[in-house]
């Protein structure tokens, strides 16, 4: 290798540091584990929409209203390899309400999605229950600017788990995604 070419290498690696690294989060697919009387999610699909990007697409159906009795959470999972050796990440959405979550994370989080679907618009109106009936999602494609950069590359799990009044756990949803960096964009 000439010195030329070694320079160059060096200086592509030191840019590499400095320049802003972008992310790229890729849906891989949508599961319900558990509560398929309660809804039905098993619509909600991902797929390749081009070249670049995967989109969350379908419906899913809630068979009863959510209110308060019912306490809902988010817990997030990473994996390196993608080889189901999940570690519990730190950061979640506490366990509460679900109308707390609806009035809370949820209303601060939703112009990240509430576009692309017909999920309750939360504004100066504290809405409760979560209404029982159909919602849909359209070409979501999850953007990047939430992710914070010190999250690792890698598969992440985001797990929906919402607990009856009696503290069982009745319905599970997760989400997985693939999280990588573009040093050059
Ligand atoms: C659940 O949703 C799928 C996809 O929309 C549908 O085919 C299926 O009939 C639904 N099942 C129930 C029990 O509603
Ligand atoms: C793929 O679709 C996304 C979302 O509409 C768009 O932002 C992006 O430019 C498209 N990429 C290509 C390669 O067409």
């Amino acid at each position: 290798m000439s010195c030329y070419h070694l320079v160059i290498i060096l200086a592509t690696v030191l840019c590499a540091e400095v320049l802003a690294i972008s992310h790229e989060v890729r849906p891989e697919r949508f599961e319900q584990m558990l509560g398929f009387e309660y809804v039905n999610t098993t619509g909600i699909r991902v797929r390749k929409f081009n070249r670049t990007t995967w989109i969350f697409d379908g419906q899913g159906e809630a068979f009863q209203d959510f209110n308060d009795d019912y306490m809902f959470t988010i817990t997030m999972a990473h994996s390196r390899l993608g080889n189901n050796q999940w570690n519990e990440y730190p950061m979640k959405i506490a366990r509460s309400g679900a109308c707390e979550i609806l009035n809370g994370p949820y209303k601060e989080y939703q112009h990240h999605f509430v576009e692309y679907t017909n999920l309750p618009r939360v504004g100066e109106e504290r809405v409760c229950p979560f209404k029982k009936g159909l919602y849909w999602v359209k070409e979501f494609a999850p953007g990047t600017d939430w992710v914070l950069p010190v999250v690792p590359e890698g598969y992440w799990r985001f797990t929906g788990d919402v607990y009856d009044k009696e503290g069982q756990l009745i319905i599970r949803l997760a989400g997985y995604f693939h999280l990588s960096r573009n040093m050059f964009e």
